[in-house]
């Protein structure tokens, strides 16, 4: 009886929950696709191809300029990395991009003391093109193991939806019987909410058992648009989608836009201060070589970071919108006693010249701390820090197509005394 209730009790809780212990924040690293896409011309743009030498490079700045050290830890290749066709049923990377095969790749990132990544598609080929592991599960999980594999993007192109949900369940389950620790990243939200026509809503509890963080919506592209069409999508579907979201388990709005070409400095602070309330994994897709200086202190801006890596892993959303200002909101550690403290995002969607001027209160924000805030400008950390009480009026300038950031922490009832 007793046997029969452990076991009992060990089903309950498989059934219950993905517990592979990891991403317990959301991911954090660089990833190929959104900057370097499917180049794979080593002669004609030997910096750019998506080869051996381009991810050896991006993991040797993610070390010497401080990216490991704030927390960007796996480099992930994304499609276009293997040889058109399998051999003896295995996937090989392309002979001439990657020379020295996926182990070795995967021994140097380690090395580094950084984790690695890539990427597979659950159809019959992935989106460019590459063999897909349609017919092939039990094998690729296996090949990902023998090359230590931290981290799997698995696709979902060329595949019919009716098949996705069981597919990658029966994928994790082959991963996890390989022993080895894997980070899951499924997409068939993204084709059930957008990519396929008619459109369906995905199972966020099937979801939330079993993958770590999901895709929900379109690719992002280099252009402000594209990174206002997802914001939009997880401001007006906050209430469905945000609170699947937890420690090992994310929604992921995709790769963060900053150091390329479409992003201006202002709407960078944008994109980063939202993909920080929504509490998305940070993965950048940029070239790490040639990013600015200031790009490159956003990314390694600590606050911001201890925002979108909070412990508590409370999925943010946008709490209103008027006059072209969006205000975004999350509850985020220290709680003191029975109030939160909240990442609080002024974001600008306005063009009209100047930082456009508009007045709030600790009402407006909808924080109900009676002690008041202690407010902290993350983004302009040297402008020292300032309290809140309920009936203070402060006005706020958020420059065009920018955001401003802060934090407001409770400020505790003994202070009174
Ligand atoms: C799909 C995914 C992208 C990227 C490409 C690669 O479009 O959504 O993120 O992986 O495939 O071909």
């Amino acid at each position: 009886m007793k046997s029969i209730i452990i076991i009992f009790c060990i089903y309950i809780s498989i059934a219950q929950a993905l517990d592979n212990g990891l991403a317990k924040t959301p991911p954090m690293g660089w990833m190929s696709w959104e900057r370097f896409r499917c180049i794979t011309d080593c002669d004609k743009y030997p910096d750019e191809c998506i080869s051996e030498r381009l991810i050896m490079e991006m993991a040797d700045i993610m070390v010497k300029d401080g990216y490991l050290d704030a927390g960007y830890e796996y480099v992930n290749i994304d499609d276009c990395w293997s040889e058109l066709e399998r051999e003896d049923g295995k996937i090989v990377a392309d002979k001439k991009r990657f020379p020295r095969g996926i182990k070795f790749l995967s021994d140097y990132v380690h090395s580094k003391g950084l984790k690695f990544g890539t990427y597979l598609d659950y159809g019959t080929k992935t989106c460019a093109g590459y063999p897909g592991s349609l017919e092939y599960l039990e094998t690729d999980a296996q090949s990902l193991a023998d090359w230590n594999v931290d981290f799997i993007k698995m696709d979902g192109c060329n595949v019919d939806t009716e098949k996705m949900v069981d597919g990658y369940i029966e994928f994790g389950r082959l991963m996890n019987a390989t022993g080895r620790p894997i980070v899951y990243s499924c997409s068939w939200p993204a084709y059930f909410e957008f990519y396929r026509k008619p459109t369906m809503i995905p199972d966020y509890e099937v979801l939330k058992k079993t993958c770590n963080l999901w895709r929900n919506w379109k690719d992002i592209e280099d252009s402000y648009e594209s990174m206002l069409f997802t914001a939009d999508y997880f401001a007006e579907h906050a209430d469905r989608v945000s609170p699947h979201a937890g420690p090992g388990h994310w929604n992921d709005p995709d790769t963060l836009l900053l150091g390329n070409f479409g992003l201006t400095y202002e709407q960078s602070k944008a994109q980063l201060a939202i993909w920080a309330i929504i509490a998305s994994p940070f993965l950048l897709s940029t070239d790490l070589r040639t990013i600015t200086p200031e790009i490159k202190e956003l990314l390694l801006n600590r606050e911001i970071i201890a925002i979108d890596q909070d412990p508590l892993g409370i999925q943010g959303k946008q709490l209103k919108k008027g006059y072209g200002i969006e205000v975004w909101v999350r509850p985020v550690l220290p709680r003191i006693g029975n109030e939160y403290s909240y990442a609080v995002a002024f974001v600008s969607r306005r063009t009209d010249g100047h930082g456009y001027a508009f007045p709030y209160t600790l009402a407006d924000l909808e924080l109900k701390n009676k002690n008041g805030y202690i407010v902290k400008d993350l983004f302009n950390l040297k402008r020292s820090t300032f309290e809140m009480q309920e009936n203070d009026m402060t006005e706020e300038r958020v420059n065009p197509t920018g955001a401003n950031f802060y934090k407001f922490t409770p400020i505790e009832n003994n202070r009174e005394l």
